[in-house]
């Protein structure tokens, strides 16, 4: 009894101590932050100029959460991109510091450092640190200036205490702020799905699952009787996307509205295509599609069976979904299911990711 007093005096005399040193005294702390992806998903290939630090991953979490990074101090990334929605936002088009809409549905937030070819829709951030600095000045989204962002962050004393223990300094950058949320960014992954299990025989998958995991994986053959759903010409490899920029059919030439990839490129072959996004937590992120035209997974399967749109920049790999098919209403939900096997609730409840506040 005596003895456990004892410790426990101890343990709060060190506990104030480091706690109050912490707050008076914060020092540069470099010690590396470590990835844990068990084997499931390949090396990532870190910026060598941002290897990722434990203080600077939690810096990046800390702005990742702050509303002052916006004009009004009403909004933070994560108001758009909500961890329990797999990082992205139910509502079809977000609404900015303004009460003004976006044109595009939010994109969800896993395994990025695995996107090789840009950010957004469109791919128009090539580095994930200049994608950061974005929604803060978009008018539809933060609509905030970097100069004032900066002034903010360096007037707060937590920050200035955490800038010291990332960097070395407490002087707040633009540059600096970005390359924080970059690492915030790339130490949130996704790799513990059900299928990701079954994958390391450490979970079976029902039948139907199996069934659906055929259909997804396979082309459609009639002539021989195989049936397929083409999905994974595209969302293809580990973490279900090409990492390609494609036209899934979804309308005519006549009725192409947002061009996309276009808007970048300017090249006419790229009109109407959009980033083929990972189909990982597909079952949190609805509605779908970059515009939200589609509220369920059943109407995204309903699409690819039978309702892509031939126009002149559709991806040929779509040729058999524009005859349509021929999926039965078993198959349509066997493809479904396996679908949902790709979800990771650990990712969604990882409390890493929540709010540091
Ligand atoms: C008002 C809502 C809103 C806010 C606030 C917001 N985002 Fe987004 N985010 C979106 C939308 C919408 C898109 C897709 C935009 C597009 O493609 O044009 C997006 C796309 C992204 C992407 C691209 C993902 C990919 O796969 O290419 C990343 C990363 C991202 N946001 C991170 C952030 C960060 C970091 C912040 C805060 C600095 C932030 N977002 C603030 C709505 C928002
Ligand atoms: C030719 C390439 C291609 C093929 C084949 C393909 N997709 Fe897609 N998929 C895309 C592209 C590109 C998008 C984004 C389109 C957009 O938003 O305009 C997309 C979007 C999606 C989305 C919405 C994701 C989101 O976050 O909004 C789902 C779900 C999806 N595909 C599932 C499937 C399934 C299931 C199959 C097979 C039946 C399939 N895809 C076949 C290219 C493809």
């Amino acid at each position: 009894m005596k003895i456990n007093y004892i410790f426990l005096i101890i343990g709060i005399a060190i506990l104030t101590f480091t706690c109050s040193e912490d707050r008076v005294n914060p020092e540069f702390d470099p010690s590396p932050y470590l990835l844990e992806l068990n084997g499931d998903l390949p090396e990532p290939a870190i910026p060598p100029d941002n290897l990722l630090t434990n203080a600077k991953v939690k810096l990046g979490r800390m702005l990742f959460y702050e509303k002052k990074l916006s004009k009004d101090l009403t909004q933070a990334c994560a108001d758009c991109h909500l961890q329990k929605d797999a990082f992205t936002d139910i509502r079809p088009f977000s609404i900015g510091v303004e009460k003004l809409e976006g044109k595009r549905n939010a994109m969800p937030i896993f395994n990025l450092v695995y996107h090789i070819n840009g950010f957004f829709w469109d791919g128009r951030a090539t580095l994930l640190r200049d994608q950061a600095l974005k929604p803060i000045q978009d008018p539809l989204e933060m609509n905030e200036t970097l100069s004032n962002a900066v002034a903010k962050i360096q007037n707060e004393k937590i920050y200035q205490d955490q800038f010291i223990r990332a960097f070395g300094s407490d002087s707040v950058s633009a540059l600096k702020i970005s390359l924080a949320i970059e690492q915030f960014m790339i130490s949130i992954v996704s790799h513990d799905s059900k299928y990701d299990r079954y994958l390391k025989g450490a979970a079976t998958l029902t039948l139907e699952e199996e069934r659906g995991k055929d259909l997804f994986f396979k082309e459609y053959d009639p002539l021989n009787n195989i049936k397929g759903a083409e999905c994974f010409h595209c969302h293809s490899g580990f973490n279900f996307t090409n990492n390609e920029f494609m036209n899934n059919g979804l309308d005519t030439d006549s009725n192409f509205k947002d061009l996309g990839r276009f808007n970048v490129t300017k090249n006419a072959s790229d009109k109407a295509s959009f980033k083929v996004p990972s189909l990982r937590n597909i079952e949190f992120t609805a509605p779908y599609m970059h515009d939200s035209r589609f509220n369920s997974i059943d109407e995204v399967i309903d699409h690819y069976n039978s309702h892509v749109k031939q126009s002149s920049t559709t991806n040929i790999l779509l040729q058999n979904n524009i005859k349509g098919l021929n999926l039965t209403t078993q198959e349509k939900s066997d493809l479904k299911a396996f679908l949902k096997t790709l979800s990771d609730n650990t990712y969604l409840n990882n409390p890493e990711y929540k709010s540091p506040f």
